[in-house]
């Protein structure tokens, strides 16, 4: 009996106290990119100093490649708290907010020096902060890149992309865009662009290096058109209701990983993104093309008409405060 009570007392203290380190907060961090993007790259990064910062306080589990969720799922999954962490295209908010539409307007930014303003002053930073009552915490932007159009036949003037099909982030913007230049756009989640693009359900498409290379989008297409048209950038978010739970200490060492791990990314993609052109053009599947100013002439002009159809969405506001960011 006496040995039996005595046992007891042991595993218990085992159970509770000298043998029982608190479990580590496990917390999934998805996306849908390559880890050699810049977005990998912070994801990972993230990963790193959060773990340095907490030591056994928390275990951050990155997930790329859409290996837990797609682009199709992940918003969802993060509402109901089965992720904690992802990093969806500025192109995919359109059910939580339409002022984030601002991203996608085409030939808007000069360059992604502008957009990095434009996030900055107090309209990108207030824009950032708009869907906390939908259960989205947005901690910063992330940049990926210009976005370049790529296609099976060589696109020069806007009346070349006429009957084409497009894969598009699911974004009416973009839908929009590739309509206003004759093209017939279909959403394709990021997953599946490389199938579509092979087997000929989309004739073409659009995408910064980065992703054109990791994904090798220039092995099934003929053409890349230097269009620097577009961004493709990033919204790093969490739960809210997740985040607003959370110690204050863990909370502050997250913060701070998060702020480090972003700054990382965007260095990244300043920094490689004419490496990944470099590799694209090295490997020489796909023709990479220069466009003439003229040209890109012809493509602002035609898909001009996109801005005032989403301005009421937008707001002339915004617009405007985007275009001083491109001085
Ligand atoms: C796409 O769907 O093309 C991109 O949003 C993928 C990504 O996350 O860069």
């Amino acid at each position: 009996m006496k040995l039996t009570l005595k046992l007891l007392a042991a595993s218990t203290l085992l159970a509770f106290g000298l043998g029982a380190q608190a479990a580590p907060l496990v917390i999934k961090y998805s996306h849908v990119v390559a880890d050699v993007t810049p977005k990998g790259k912070a994801a990972l990064k993230f990963k790193e100093l959060a773990e340095k910062k907490l030591p056994g306080k928390v275990e951050i589990q990155v997930f790329p490649n859409s290996q837990l969720f797609g682009d199709g799922k992940e918003m969802e999954a993060l509402i109901l708290g089965d992720v904690q962490i992802i990093a969806p295209s500025l192109a995919k908010f359109g059910k939580y907010t339409k002022q984030l539409q601002i991203f996608d307007l085409p030939f808007l930014f000069n360059d992604l020096a502008a957009v990095d303003r434009f996030q900055a002053s107090k309209e990108g930073v207030a824009l950032l902060n708009s869907m906390e009552k939908k259960g989205i915490k947005g901690f910063g932007y992330m940049h990926n890149g210009m976005k370049q159009l790529s296609a099976n036949v060589p696109l020069g003037s806007p009346t070349d992309a006429k009957g084409l099909k497009f894969r598009i982030q699911a974004s009416d913007v973009l839908e929009a865009q590739f309509k206003a230049v004759g093209g017939n756009p279909q959403k394709i989640s990021f997953a599946e662009v490389y199938q579509a693009l092979q087997t000929g359900v989309v004739d073409g498409t659009e995408n910064p290096w980065s992703n054109i290379y990791s994904k090798k989008f220039h092995e099934v297409q003929k053409y890349i058109m230097e269009s620097n048209h577009g961004v493709l950038d990033y919204m790093v978010i969490g739960n809210a209701k997740w985040w607003a739970g959370l110690p204050p200490d863990i909370q502050k060492g997250l913060s701070e990983a998060m702020a480090e791990s972003i700054k990382y990314g965007n260095k990244a993609a300043f920094e490689e993104d004419v490496d990944f052109r470099a590799k694209v053009i090295a490997d020489n599947k796909a023709k990479v093309l220069p466009m003439s100013k003229e040209h890109l002439d012809g493509w602002r002009t035609a898909m001009q008409p996109v801005w005032k159809k989403f301005e009421g969405e937008i707001g002339k506001d915004l617009i405007d405060a985007a275009l001083r960011a491109n001085k």
